[in-house]
């Protein structure tokens, strides 16, 4: 059809805004036609711009021409509509939506766009697939929920920004085309025409940059940024995601975790959510053993314990002497089945024995009775405090499994038994907002396959002071200066005190196996840094996008993400990654090898 130009005109209004008070004003809005419904002398369209949806009258007594052209238009089109806002006859009010006591009744109508039958309906709920949502991007960004999702990130984004100018905390960019920095994942690696054979690394993190500016005396700094990791992803993980960074010069923890705890009362504040502040402190050991994660969400109970085991049944069952465990008070009624899953789930997450005890009328109940005797089960039992109806897991290692990574299967199956029994019992509770600060994680984790230490933070972490020592005599038990902030389970930031002295780094990129020769090729700048005046520093990093989708209910971050990638790292849209012309490849000096 013929299109209609612009022109001059101008919007008075958006669509969602229009009320009762406007009847008799003549307004001009625009958007797209979300739905048309022909009565035959009467047309109908609903208007929808990112306010919401009013509904357009075509009369052909008031224009014959807005109502030939609107015989002519579908969904999606785009239009302009000059009219006058008239109250809706009670009986045709329509209460589902804002503007549904009034109707725009049109005077002239601009065709300013056709466009082809979309790819899915608009208000299909979840019926569309995520491959049809984000192959067609720029359409499904039209509904409502993405419109909501990237508004409120928009508003969180400025009460970041206004907080942290408060705080004294100066807004900075740093590069993208960098060297490496280590975040536990593979570099994005970016050719250099300039330098055959060399290659930028698009950050993982402004670890260092940040900590130069501390060098360089900016006292505080903050920037929200994108960051890139190569890495598996999952529901809280894309390649490239943003991050709210913070550094701060001569910091204090406490101080920090106020800072921060008082943004998120802010954030949270959009949604009308109070949240409590201080949020708990709770020591990595500690969150290991009683809810085997180091993200644990507090907001429900089922918290492990660890109990000794009687001689004659470690003895016996060849176990080590003690075990997990974890009391269900009037529990009693778990099914045979149920049990099994719960079995199922330790032995799959690395524990080396499952068994569970069961008070009943009858007495105790436990495939342990048969194994080891009564007693010993009933003096396990009078130990677990068990009392009638309850019902008692178990989970161990055995005799020989006493290493530091059978402990970590230990833990990491009773957090995932923790995990599954809360859903199963209904112990998680949606509109609550569980906030902890996981605090005291080890420097350093051992990296069985490759026989050696990596950081569990990232290499600029201090240890502890009173750690020190141990960089030389015991790596494994020394404790970093880190710290994560978790929120329903969810780990939202994380971050740490640096090291400032260059020879405390020097001692740490030692454990780590970095010779100084190596460590001085890629981290010379950051050493001579170091020596020239550093302060001390700290900070942290925040999700940014895990945050926006747990304030915005989602449970996946590409909810969050105007142009996401899929789960294998394609943007469907764009058809990127994709191959590049023979000579632009020559001219970087690259040859791709046969797959
Ligand atoms: P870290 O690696 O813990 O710390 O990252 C900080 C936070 O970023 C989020 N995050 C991600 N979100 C989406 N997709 C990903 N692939 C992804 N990876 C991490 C997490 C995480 O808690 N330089 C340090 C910070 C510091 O020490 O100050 C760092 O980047 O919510």
């Amino acid at each position: 059809m013929e299109l209609d130009l612009l022109g001059d005109w101008k919007r008075t209004h958006y669509c969602g805004e229009l009320r009762p008070s406007h009847a008799r004003q003549k307004v001009f809005v625009a958007g797209w036609v979300d739905r048309r419904r022909d009565l035959g002398n009467l047309i109908f369209l609903d208007l929808r711009d990112h306010t919401g949806i009013v509904q357009v009258v075509l009369n052909p007594e008031i224009s014959r021409e807005a109502h030939d052209k609107g015989e002519q238009v579908r969904g999606e089109y785009v239009l302009g509509v000059e009219g006058e806002v008239v109250s809706r006859a009670k009986h045709t009010v329509n209460p589902q939506i804002a503007t549904g006591e009034v109707e725009v009744q049109a005077q002239s109508i601009l065709v300013l766009n056709e466009a082809k039958t979309p790819p899915f309906p608009l208000d299909d709920g979840a019926r569309t697939s995520e491959e049809a949502r984000l192959r067609y991007r720029y359409v499904d960004l039209r509904r409502a929920r993405m419109q909501r999702n990237l508004r409120l990130r928009h508003q969180a984004s400025l009460a970041v920004r206004e907080h942290m100018n408060e705080h004294g905390f100066l807004e900075i960019e740093t590069p993208f085309l960098t060297r490496s920095t280590p975040e536990g994942a593979r570099d994005y690696l970016v050719p250099s025409r300039l330098r055959h054979g060399h290659f930028y690394a698009l950050p993982q993190s402004p670890q260092l940059f940040k900590q130069l500016l501390m060098v360089g005396g900016f006292d505080r700094y903050f920037q929200i940024v994108r960051c890139f990791r190569d890495e598996d992803l999952r529901a809280d993980r894309q390649p490239e995601f943003t991050q709210i960074d913070v550094e701060m010069a001569f910091p204090q923890r406490d101080e920090l975790f106020d800072i921060i705890e008082r943004l998120m009362e802010k954030l949270f504040a959009l949604l009308d959510v109070k949240v409590e502040r201080p949020f708990p402190r709770l020591p990595y050991d500690e969150a290991m053993e009683r809810y085997g994660s180091d993200k644990p969400h507090i907001g429900f109970g089922l918290d492990w314990k660890r109990i000794a085991l009687p001689e004659a049944m470690s003895g016996k069952l060849n176990t080590a002497p003690s075990a997990k465990m974890l009391r269900l008070a009037e529990q009693g009624h778990f099914s045979r089945s149920q049990l099994d899953k719960v079995q199922d789930l330790a032995k799959a997450s690395g524990a080396d024995w499952f068994s569970y005890i069961k008070t009943a009328d009858k007495g105790l109940q436990s495939p342990l009775v048969k194994a080891v005797g009564e007693p010993a089960v009933e003096t396990l039992a009078r130990e677990a405090g068990m009392t009638s109806g309850d019902i008692l897991l178990l989970i161990g290692t055995k005799a020989d499994g006493a290493s530091v990574m059978k402990a970590r299967h230990l833990d990491e199956a009773s957090g995932a038994i923790r995990l599954e029994l809360a859903e199963r019992l209904g112990l998680i509770k949606s509109g609550g907002w569980n906030f902890v600060w996981v605090v005291d994680f080890p420097m350093f984790e051992h990296n069985e396959k490759e026989k050696r230490f990596v950081a569990m933070h990232h290499p600029f972490t201090s240890p502890r002071e009173e750690d020190l020592p141990k960089l030389e005599t015991d790596p494994a038990a020394a404790k970093a200066r880190a710290y994560d902030l978790v929120l329903n389970g969810q780990e939202i930031g994380g971050g740490s005190i640096r090291m400032h002295r260059r020879d405390v780094q020097a001692g740490v990129f030692r454990v780590l196996g970095l010779t100084e020769e190596k460590a001085r090729e890629r981290f010379g700048f950051l050493l001579e840094a170091l020596e020239s005046g550093a302060p001390p520093h700290g900070g942290i990093a925040l999700g940014w996008d895990r945050i926006i989708a747990l304030m915005a209910g989602e449970s996946n971050i590409r909810e969050v993400i105007a142009f996401p990638k899929t789960a294998s790292a394609v943007d469907l849209m764009c058809d990127a990654p994709a191959p590049v012309d023979p000579e632009q490849l020559d001219e970087l000096g690259i040859k791709i090898a046969d797959p």
